[in-house]
């Protein structure tokens, strides 16, 4: 690409593109970085000035069997001359469809029936919510439709999952959250735990805090939970000690459904098939998008328990098909990239890659950091991982916010040739790079960071 080239596009940019999360005014206005991606090879990206990164975030913790894999090119192009498209309403298929949905129902917890296919996390959480509704209603329990989320969970951005989303920045101005949203605590022991609360006190004390909202909104009008197993957006934090398992008895207690959003910790991210093998969890209804292709095409899922999907049968003799839809929904590219994406997530054993590395990035990432002066939590579980800036540990005490540390952060790490992201919320920097990450490409990710996180701390004088 020539500099008229990128000059051009850069103009063109500003003036048409809307970015999302993005300062409309400054990105117009030419005032922040507009970077151009052109190339990506494995964990590598190029930009148009040539500059080569080592992705740590793998796009938005989506591309985790890594650019550029020809494979992928070959089974879509395969598949568009063949059948570009067909829909897939009233009983239509098509092969790659068919075969995905056995898998996913494969490699899934125990007790899963069916998928329903999208093409974001955002919409596949809307049907998470339509679902509920429905099956609630086909029990006659038309007043249980209220969903719990939790404070700092991420569940998309439309106007009901934007609501579940329980960061601000996602409700200001957008006239969100809405009803029957409600949320409950974040289980960031980090942050939230009392002086002396061990992590299983804390995890108690989460599941009461559970119960008590459950108790005074009445458990009648109680629907669902939803959680991602290991919180993403909201700051990458792995599920204090028995979390799960506490949880769990509650929703049983009160029969309140549970939706795990898995859009970014299904196929392999934290060294299991989902996370909720790994910890245990027993969903009704999972949610997943991003590692399904690795973001080759967009695509993404509702798996339904066989449990759910009984109550949800018994609808269509009530009321005839279900009237739920998307032009889209099981798109024959989309399911192919699907498939020959967990093909190859499986023939190079990517998951047991990710538990390996993911061990050795983690003690990395804690030897050198614990003890780092500006660094509060270091956290993570097999390839997600985050640090959080603090003035002290003890005390928890931020930064303030104009200093800005954690983009600072991320710009040095960027600088030193890898991508880590600033989180939306507090002074958080997340790493989730793909899944074909060897130890060396680790170690490259936090000796850079190592020399950035040195280098902000001499700049806050610190
Ligand atoms: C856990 C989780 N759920 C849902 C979503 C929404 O997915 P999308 O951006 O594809 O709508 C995201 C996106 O990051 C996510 O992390």
């Amino acid at each position: 690409m020539t500099k008229l080239n990128t000059d051009a596009l850069h103009a063109m940019d500003r003036a048409h593109l809307f970015h999302p999360s993005t300062h409309m005014r400054q990105h117009a206005d030419g005032e922040t970085p507009n970077r151009i991606i052109t190339g990506g090879q494995g964990v590598y990206i190029e930009d148009a000035e040539g500059k080569r990164l080592l992705d740590a975030f793998a796009g938005l913790y989506c591309v985790n069997i890594g650019y550029g894999r020809q494979e992928m090119a070959e089974a879509i192009y395969e598949q568009a001359k063949n059948l570009c498209y067909y829909h897939s309403y009233v009983g239509h298929g098509s092969e790659p469809a068919i075969l995905l949905s056995e898998k996913i129902i494969g490699m899934a917890p125990k007790g899963m029936s069916r998928v329903y296919y999208g093409m974001s996390g955002s919409d596949a959480n809307e049907t998470q919510i339509k679902l509920v509704w429905y099956y609630n209603n086909m029990l006659d329990r038309p007043e249980k439709k209220k969903i719990i989320s939790r404070w700092r969970g991420y569940h998309g951005s439309g106007v009901m999952t934007g609501s579940l989303t329980g960061l601000e920045v996602f409700h200001k101005a957008f006239d969100l959250p809405r009803n029957p949203i409600l949320h409950t605590v974040c289980p960031h022991y980090y942050r939230h735990a009392e002086p002396g609360m061990s992590e299983t006190d804390f995890s108690d004390w989460c599941a009461n805090q559970l119960e008590r909202l459950v108790l005074d909104e009445g458990p009648e009008t109680v629907a669902a939970f939803i959680g991602e197993p290991v919180m993403g957006t909201g700051g990458l934090i792995p599920p204090p000690e028995g979390y799960w398992d506490k949880i769990q008895a509650v929703l049983d207690k009160y029969e309140v459904l549970l939706i795990a959003d898995e859009v970014v910790t299904a196929f392999g991210r934290v060294g299991t098939p989902f996370a909720s093998h790994r910890y245990n969890i027993r969903p009704d209804l999972i949610t997943i998008a991003k590692g399904l292709t690795s973001a080759y095409l967009p695509l993404s899922g509702v798996i339904v328990s066989d449990d759910v999907w009984e109550v949800l049968e018994t609808g269509s003799d009530k009321l005839g098909p279900i009237g739920h839809g998307w032009t889209y929904s099981a798109h024959p590219l989309c399911a192919a990239s699907g498939l020959k994406n967990l093909e190859i997530i499986e023939n190079e054993k990517l998951i047991e890659n990710t538990a390996d590395v993911g061990d050795y990035f983690q003690k990395r990432m804690h030897e050198t950091f614990d003890d780092h002066p500006i660094v509060g939590e270091v956290r993570g579980v097999g390839l997600l991982g985050a640090l959080e800036f603090a003035k002290s540990k003890e005390r928890l005490e931020p930064f303030d916010a104009e200093l800005k540390v954690a983009p600072r952060v991320a710009n040095a790490v960027a600088e030193r040739g890898v991508i880590a992201r600033a989180m939306p919320h507090a002074d958080i920097v997340g790493y989730a790079p793909p899944l074909v990450l060897t130890r060396e490409q680790a170690d490259k990710i936090v000796d850079s960071s190592k020399q950035a996180v040195d280098a902000v701390a001499k700049e806050i004088g610190v």
